[in-house]
């Protein structure tokens, strides 16, 4: 089988890749100059070394050192404009005013399309959950009113807009008004939730998530659920309801309800950082499970590469022109990508497509990804994004992982059972770590990537 060549050699698994997004001009990726530097990996010597690495949680996480600074092509436009407020929200924005401003950037105008599913949203939502839970100290309530929710929702709006955050954040990311108020959660104050669901076992199962484990083992995430559940539950619902169907896609839409409103109440137990911490390793688990991208119709592919290959450069072409699509539409995480590239992959052997043609035509798990300006160099974001910086001299910039072209591993039916949960089974050095740096991010990452080499490789023997 061919593609055995396009494998990199793990050694070059440590590379890394900071993309510094200058803006220029606000409204077309086009147009913004994208400055990329190659960075020193000063690991080289102990790159064999990556469980080593990953099992250590003393290691410090430096994967990330400039070579040389870009030459700055003048002063991004950085405009703080004064917001309109409606004066009828009384949520307190001043107290959580480095996360706001984290938020802005995170959902930058040009760019919150492009983040959205992996940054943009998660910390537009977790921005959300915080402040209502901070006001709930204040009233008791940890969900707003109908006619609050909207003025409050407007002027989170006006606020990140006047620094620099896209105004469109309620449609990028879906939100409306209704998703700050109690939706169909029956019991939504401070006594009555902590008279119904056991704090202290929800605080000990979600005070401290692991941001390694947490998506397989789902310790917090199965008592957010429970408690979500003793709510839902509450006000004499009888279980008999279940009986219709109905009932139970209510039943289920008000656990979706009860659940925002236990991530309230936890994120009051916590101080903000930590509360943003929690949310964003909670929904991080969401994000890294679905492939956020648009599949367009594989019949051109098919065509050219199903069935017996009768020409390797049209069914490449077709192939390559396929990923452009792909190109297009999304940063997204290493574990996406590797997600993208089976759910595409099992799409194409429906339609006969029996050759491994990732291996043909040297698709990697970066083809995945938005391509940046005219480096055409792909952008995986690490499973665990960073929010993305700001600063006067380098513009937004973010950090993605994987400078090298990790081959897209072609699915099989081995494949398919061997979830991303798998991997720590497979590997048992993977660090039990409660620590959150980044480091040990970066490396179970590199463990997750190292598998997929490892399971590739098996496949091709
Ligand atoms: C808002 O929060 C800040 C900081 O936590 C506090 O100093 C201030 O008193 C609060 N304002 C109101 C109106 O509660
Ligand atoms: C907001 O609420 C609507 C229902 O009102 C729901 O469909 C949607 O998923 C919610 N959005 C988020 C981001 O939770
Ligand atoms: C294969 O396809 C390419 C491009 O579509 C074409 O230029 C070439 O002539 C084809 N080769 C054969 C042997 O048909
Ligand atoms: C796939 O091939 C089988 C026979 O080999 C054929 O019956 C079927 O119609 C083909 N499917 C597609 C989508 O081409
Ligand atoms: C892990 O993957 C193996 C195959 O690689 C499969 O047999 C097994 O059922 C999987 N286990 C879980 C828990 O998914």
């Amino acid at each position: 089988m061919g593609g055995s060549q396009l494998l990199s050699p793990p050694p070059k698994l440590l590379g890394s890749l900071l993309f510094l997004l200058w803006l220029q001009e606000f409204y077309k990726l086009d147009n913004v100059l994208l400055h990329s530097f190659a960075l020193v990996n000063q690991q080289n010597e102990e790159k064999e070394n990556t469980f080593m690495v990953a099992a250590s949680p003393n290691s410090a996480p430096q994967p990330f050192l400039p070579l040389l600074a870009p030459s700055p092509m003048g002063t991004p436009f950085f405009h703080n404009s004064t917001p309109k407020l409606s004066g009828r929200c009384a949520l307190n924005f001043t107290s959580v005013d480095s996360l706001m401003r984290t938020t802005a950037v995170d959902c930058w105008t040009s760019f919150a399309p492009f983040l959205a599913n992996v940054i943009c949203c998660p910390q537009f939502q977790a921005t959300l959950t915080i402040l209502i839970g901070q006001s709930s100290k204040e009233t008791g309530l940890l969900a707003l009113d109908s006619t609050h929710s909207k003025y409050c929702l407007s002027d989170i709006q006006q606020i990140l807009g006047s620094r620099g955050g896209s105004s469109d954040l309620q449609e990028i990311c879906s939100i409306h008004s209704s998703n700050l108020t109690r939706g169909s959660c029956p019991v939504y104050d401070i006594n009555g939730f902590e008279s119904v669901v056991d704090s202290s076992k929800l605080l000990s199962a979600c005070g401290k998530v692991d941001p390694v484990t947490e998506c397989c083992s789902q310790i917090c995430q199965n008592a957010v659920l429970e408690a979500a559940n003793k709510l839902a539950l509450r006000n004499g619902e009888l279980m008999t309801s279940f009986s219709i169907g109905n009932s139970l896609i209510e039943h289920s839409s008000k656990i979706d309800s009860c659940r925002s409103i236990v991530l309230r109440w936890i994120s009051t137990r916590l101080n903000t950082a930590s509360a943003k911490q929690f949310l964003r390793r909670l929904s991080n688990c969401n994000v890294n499970r679905v492939c956020p991208l648009d599949f367009p119709d594989t019949k051109a592919v098919a065509g050219n590469c199903g069935n017996m290959i009768k020409n390797n450069t049209a069914c490449c072409h077709s192939m390559e022109n396929y990923a452009s699509h792909l190109q297009k539409q999304s940063f997204i995480t290493n574990l996406q990508a590797l997600g993208c590239a089976s759910l595409l992959g099992l799409k194409l052997q429906e339609m006969n497509v029996s050759t491994n043609i990732y291996g043909l035509c040297q698709i990697t798990l970066k083809d995945f990804s938005l391509q940046v300006g005219t480096q055409e160099s792909g952008c995986l974001l690490p499973s665990l994004p960073s929010d993305a910086t700001f600063d006067l001299s380098s513009g937004i910039s973010f950090t993605c992982d994987l400078n090298d072209n990790i081959a897209a591993p072609w699915p099989s039916a081995s494949q398919i059972s061997s979830s991303s949960c798998n991997k720590s089974v497979n590997f048992p050095a993977l660090p039990a770590a409660t620590s959150s740096q980044f480091g040990l991010i970066a490396a179970d990452m590199m463990l997750g990537v190292i598998f997929s080499l490892l399971s590739l490789l098996v496949m091709l023997l």
